[in-house]
């Protein structure tokens, strides 16, 4: 039995902003030169105000329903069609998003399980920050392992941080975007380990509570709820004590594809690409040296998007789909790390 990825898709918001547009925009002391040489973001996708996650992770998923309907091209109400025909035979929907639609209930998944028809299906969202995508990955597998008659789950990563951005913090509100990334998945025949292994092999998934609060969002909920009357003086936002979580991250990119690599007696040869989460293009630099993996192995596409949290390795995975850079047997590594703190990756073979 393999989990395969049978079909991919991204929905990205309308706007399109560049640094200079960002910094105009918003009024933020700094320029595209810093962004650019701390960062590697050169441009980020923002959402209006009526857009949510949910909204980004069912455009995402009919485009990846579709792909695994047959219909790979954009447009088409054949193609619609075929995507909400696809969507009947979910058993699972899960959502990996750190900015869900609401707080608590109803998860996102429901939403969009709702808005696909797809009655058949479980739903529930995953709370992982950027790592949601790769602890989502390994939970599907599961869900479809342990009960034979479960064949086809739908994975999205859906964010809209730029609506909880403090715009004040310059450190932090240069470095969202939003977006949304799926995948279909699918139990198949092919080998899931030896010669002519297929889709899921490892996933290797840590989490360290204990740093928690260098990125969080502090109010509204249980801890810090509102108050009748009380004035809010600037909007819910994401806290990121930036240097703390540069480091862990720096480490947590490390010991993610080192564990992968020794579980499954690899070296940096037998790795097509790994696709890191999109954070900052520093943090995967610094780690790729201690890995001492060569740069062309690492997919690149922060300068393009920013951050876009739990969506950036299923975008990722989306554009290098599309665009023709993967292809049958390829060894794919991801690695995600963000709020919780928590950290992980998985080993695919395409
Ligand atoms: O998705 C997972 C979560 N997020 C991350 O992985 C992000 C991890 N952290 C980072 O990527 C980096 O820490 C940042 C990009 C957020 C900040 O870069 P840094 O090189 O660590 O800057 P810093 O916080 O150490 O600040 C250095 C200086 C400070 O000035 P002083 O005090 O030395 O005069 C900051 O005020 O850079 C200043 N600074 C800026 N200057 C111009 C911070 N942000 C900016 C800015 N423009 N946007």
């Amino acid at each position: 039995m393999a989990i395969e990825i049978i079909g991919t898709g991204r929905a990205l918001p309308a706007r399109r902003l560049t640094n200079d547009e960002l910094v105009a925009e918003k009024g933020i002391d700094t320029t595209d030169e810093w962004i650019r040489s701390h960062t590697g973001i050169g441009s980020r996708y923002i959402t209006d105000d009526e857009t949510t996650s949910g909204d980004l992770a069912f455009e995402a998923a009919k485009n990846a329903l579709a792909m695994a309907a047959g219909f790979a091209e954009a447009g088409g109400a054949e193609r619609e069609a075929a995507a909400f025909e696809l969507a009947q035979t979910l058993d699972a929907i899960i959502i990996a998003t750190a900015f869900p639609d609401y707080i608590g209930c109803p998860s996102t998944a429901c939403i969009v399980q709702h808005k696909l028809g797809a009655r058949k299906a479980l739903a529930f969202d995953v709370t992982a920050g950027c790592t949601g995508f790769a602890y989502g990955l390994e939970i599907a597998a599961g869900i479809m392992g342990i009960r034979e008659a479960r064949k086809r789950v739908l994975l999205i990563g859906a964010e809209t941080l730029t609506k909880i951005t403090n715009w004040e913090d310059r450190s932090s509100c240069i470095l969202f975007g939003d977006g949304a990334g799926a995948v279909v998945l699918e139990k198949t025949d092919a080998p899931c380990a030896g010669e002519g292994r297929r889709g899921l092999v490892n996933s290797v998934l840590f989490a360290d509570g204990g740093g928690g609060e260098s990125l969080l969002i502090k109010k509204g909920g249980g801890r810090n709820p509102y108050k009748a009357g009380e004035v809010v003086d600037i909007p819910p936002h994401l806290y990121m004590n930036g240097q703390e979580v540069y480091n862990f991250a720096v480490k947590a990119v490390v010991e993610t594809v080192d564990t992968l690599m020794k579980a499954e007696g690899l070296s940096a040869e037998d790795i097509s690409v790994i696709i890191p989460h999109q954070a900052n293009a520093r943090i995967v630099q610094a780690a790729r040296k201690r890995l001492h993996i060569p740069e062309e192995k690492f997919y690149l596409n922060i300068e393009e998007y920013a951050n876009t949290s739990a969506a950036s390795i299923p975008i990722a995975l989306d554009e290098m789909n599309r665009g023709g850079l993967l292809k049958k047997g390829d060894l794919l590594l991801t690695v995600g790390f963000g709020a919780g703190l928590t950290y992980g990756g998985n080993a695919i073979v395409w």
